[in-house]
């Protein structure tokens, strides 16, 4: 079994093809970086069209793999921005018809959960899934990714790409400031905000960007501070959902999951409830399209198919809205 996965959720374009024992054959990334400001759906939904060809091609020559041995084609179905997404079924769909082979239409965030379990073989974790787009704790439970905790507003990545372009940083931002922040010294006061389960980070980004505007502070003690107030949130949650499930073990996934000091927090939160953590290697913890294909592969085997006619994307898909039954 091959599975051609396509991921184009928001600013990045991946193909993935990846066999049915787990292999990734290939993972083609195309990355959109927008000329200025954050990123545009519709300009990035440009790039996404014009690299499409290239990008398939390149992942089957790279995979040594003919286009006729592909089995399934497996897309991100949501959520993500609406045109991005609606580029990659267009192409995912005109593939399966041309192939002739099932379309499986997969959710971006199970897709980050379930590559994170097959690349660092994890079995039941809680998950600490943080990107630009996305800030979920969840771990599986009856049949569902069960939520924990989610941010209200924006993610954690976003905030810390919004600042870093505020301070005049490389985009995206979570590395820049990840440097900066290891020179500073001073942990300056910035609200921290957990309701109940959830999280609130626009707060944060509007106090950072006003401390930075006032020119009292070093960069280095502003990138600092911001880490700081905004991984300890997610510490502060993410000990919470696994103290309450006692899950054994505990996975970090997304691009933010590249972070020393967020990895950091969450091995000492894991040692201190007895848990196994696990950091999702960073070519599979960001968007890329293996992990579609290796989702596609497991809602297949399951029975699961997506026909064309209820293939329509759909932005605002939450991951506990998903049936997982290759789990239960
Ligand atoms: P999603 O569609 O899942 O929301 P995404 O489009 O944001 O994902 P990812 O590649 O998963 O893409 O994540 C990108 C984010 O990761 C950016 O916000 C970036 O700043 C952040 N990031 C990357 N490296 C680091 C780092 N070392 N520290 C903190 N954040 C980082
Ligand atoms: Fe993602």
């Amino acid at each position: 079994m091959i599975a051609l996965g396509v991921e184009s959720t928001a600013d990045n374009l991946g193909i993935g093809v990846v066999a049915g024992d787990g292999r990734v054959l290939a993972n083609v990334l195309d990355v959109h970086v927008p000329a200025e400001g954050g990123i545009h759906p519709r300009e990035a939904a440009r790039h996404h069209s014009e690299c499409m060809g290239g990008a398939v091609r390149r992942a089957l020559d790279e995979a040594g793999v003919n286009a006729k041995e592909l089995d399934i084609i497996a897309f991100a179905q949501g959520p993500g921005l609406g045109p991005c997404l609606r580029t990659g079924a267009t192409s995912a769909r005109a593939l399966a018809c041309y192939l002739g082979r099932p379309l499986v239409g997969v959710n971006h965030c199970v897709a980050h959960v379930e590559v994170g379990r097959m690349a660092t073989g994890a079995e039941d974790p809680l998950t600490l899934y943080v990107s630009g787009g996305n800030t979920i704790v969840s771990g599986y439970e009856s049949g569902r990714y069960r939520i924990f905790g989610e941010t209200l507003d924006i993610a954690v990545g976003n905030c810390l790409d919004t600042f870093a372009r505020a301070a005049g940083l490389e985009y995206p931002g979570g590395p820049d400031i990840e440097r900066w922040a290891a020179r500073g010294e001073k942990l300056i006061s910035l609200p921290y905000t957990v309701k109940g389960m959830d999280l609130s980070y626009s707060g944060l980004l509007t106090a950072v960007t006003a401390e930075l505007q006032t020119g009292r502070h070093r960069v280095e003690d502003l990138c600092f501070s911001l880490q700081e107030t905004a991984y300890a949130m997610l510490g502060e949650i993410t000990e919470r959902a696994l103290a309450h499930t006692g899950k054994p073990e505990l996975l970090l996934t997304g691009g933010v999951a590249a972070n020393k000091r967020l990895g950091s927090i969450v091995r000492s939160i894991a040692e201190e409830h007895g848990a196994k953590p696990y950091v999702v290697p960073i070519r599979l913890a960001a968007d890329n399209g293996a992990m579609i294909a290796w989702t596609g592969i497991l809602a297949y085997n399951s029975g699961i198919r997506t026909p064309v006619e209820s293939s329509h994307v759909n932005p605002n898909w939450r991951m506990d809205q998903v049936e997982i039954p290759w789990r239960s």
